[in-house]
């Protein structure tokens, strides 16, 4: 298998960059070939989308890693999905085989579940074979370290990544082994304690740099 892993996430020492450079070595271990790419800026121009194109269309399947940001896939990501929507012509037909895999800082899948249905739908918009996602909650904490150095922070990832390329490397969507294993709080702590705690977090840095989180930028003055 010829496997595209896509990169998500433009921030510098980034989570989803552990993930997915973890992923790829596992492929290679597993025999496959796998290819690392990652989104590009938000400045890049049509170029970029046309490396990808030319990535896509070797492919046999393609895996995308992606944070969650503001309850979404990342604004670079999203849109280099349309872009390669647009462009689908250029694909000649070509459909790899299509993984998601989503994760965020707070543990719930919830959180997860937006940008996972956005996968999904992008890959039936351009014809390609949904093959399954799956979710990690509380990956902040990795803080772009290698995933055999984050400790409890990835022991999730680290348990249900070799299952995911098992998957992979037989074609077959990610099963329900790979599945069950995913979405679990990576927190010695219960959840509802876990987002009260977080939520804690949450307003104190927002009170240290004078953010208001009530703020409602689109409503009408
Ligand atoms: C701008 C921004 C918005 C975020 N929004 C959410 C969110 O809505 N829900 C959540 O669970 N985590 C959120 N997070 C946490 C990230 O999903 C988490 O830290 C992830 O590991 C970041 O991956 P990265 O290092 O590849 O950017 C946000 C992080 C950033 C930087």
């Amino acid at each position: 298998m010829n496997v595209l892993v896509i990169d998500g996430s433009r921030r510098a020492k980034s989570n989803t960059g552990a993930i997915a450079r973890d992923l790829q070595a596992q492929l290679h271990r597993a025999g496959q070939t796998a290819d690392l790419w990652r989104v590009p800026k938000w400045s890049a121009g049509p170029d970029a989308t046309a490396e990808a194109l030319q990535r896509l269309a070797v492919a046999d399947a393609a895996v995308l890693v992606a944070p969650i940001y503001l309850d979404q896939m990342p604004a670079v990501t999203q849109r280099l999905l349309e872009d390669v929507w647009e462009r689908r012509a250029e694909l000649d037909g070509h459909a790899p085989l299509f993984y998601g895999i989503a994760h965020s800082g707070f543990p719930e899948p919830i959180q997860r579940r937006a940008e996972l249905l956005s996968m999904r739908l992008f890959a039936a918009q351009m014809g390609w074979i949904w093959m399954g996602g799956i979710g990690f909650g509380g990956t902040s904490p990795i803080d772009g370290r290698p995933l055999d150095e984050a400790g409890m922070f990835s022991r999730q990832l680290r348990k249900v990544l070799p299952r995911a390329v098992e998957d992979i490397a037989r074609a077959r969507p990610f099963s329900a082994k790979t599945i069950a294993g995913s979405d679990k709080s990576p927190f010695p702590l219960p959840l509802t304690a876990m987002i009260a705690l977080v939520n804690l977090r949450t307003r104190k840095a927002a009170r240290d740099r004078q953010l208001r989180l009530d703020a409602r930028v689109y409503a009408p003055d």
